[in-house]
């Protein structure tokens, strides 16, 4: 499955990408919120190769796609979709330093949301994120998603426990916002 926006390509991660995965998602600035932290380049391809021994959609499972240049060289991010149930998927999304704060998260969220919504059929999105993540609470805000929990210390950040946000949206909203109705 290959999704094409403006600027990216979002396409399945190839094991030739596991050094640039490594990279970035082992670097402290990017992961400092998140809970996967690889500390080897053999994790980093285990986790590439793992994924694609599952089947698209299958309940539980998650579905890293790689986030490209629209030329589809080389790797800035990844994005992922956790098919929790048949109604609800929820997303994540990484991009290597350099390539933060240019728009690229929301053009592929985008880009994603519209995927669970329709191709997919999906009801409910949601993404967890620790409130701290100033820049991932304004994405998941700009693209609708509105806070509808706050587990207190409920995940782990490496130091301690730490506080965790849920932002969700409904399908019929993001097709709402998508025709600009109310
Ligand atoms: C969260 C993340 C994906 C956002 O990516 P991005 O490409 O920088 O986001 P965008 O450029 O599309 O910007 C989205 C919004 O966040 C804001 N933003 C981006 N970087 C920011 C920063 N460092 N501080 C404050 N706001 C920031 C943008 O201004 C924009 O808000 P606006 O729409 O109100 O103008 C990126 O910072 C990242 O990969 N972080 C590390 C991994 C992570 O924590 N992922 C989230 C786990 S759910």
């Amino acid at each position: 499955m290959e999704l094409v926006t403006a600027r990216l390509r979002l396409d399945a991660l190839r094991p030739d990408d596991a050094p640039l995965l490594f990279a970035y998602r082992a670097d402290a600035a990017v992961n400092r919120y998140q809970g996967w932290r690889p500390i080897t380049l053999v994790e980093v391809t285990h986790f590439i190769e793992r994924q694609l021994t599952v089947e698209f959609g299958t309940p539980g499972s998650w579905r890293q796609f790689a986030i490209r240049p629209r030329d589809g060289t080389g790797l800035i991010g990844d994005l992922g979709l956790h098919f929790v149930d048949p109604d609800t998927v929820e997303l994540g999304i990484t991009l290597a330093l350099a390539q933060q704060s240019r728009g690229f998260a929301g053009e592929a969220m985008r880009a994603a949301l519209d995927l669970v919504f329709g191709t997919l059929g999906r009801h409910r999105a949601y993404a967890a994120v620790d409130p701290r993540n100033v820049a991932c609470v304004r994405l998941l805000q700009g693209l609708g998603l509105r806070q509808e929990a706050l587990f207190r210390e409920g995940w782990r950040d490496g130091a301690g426990f730490a506080d965790e946000a849920i932002y969700a949206l409904l399908a019929r909203e993001w097709r709402a916002m998508a025709t600009g109705a109310d």
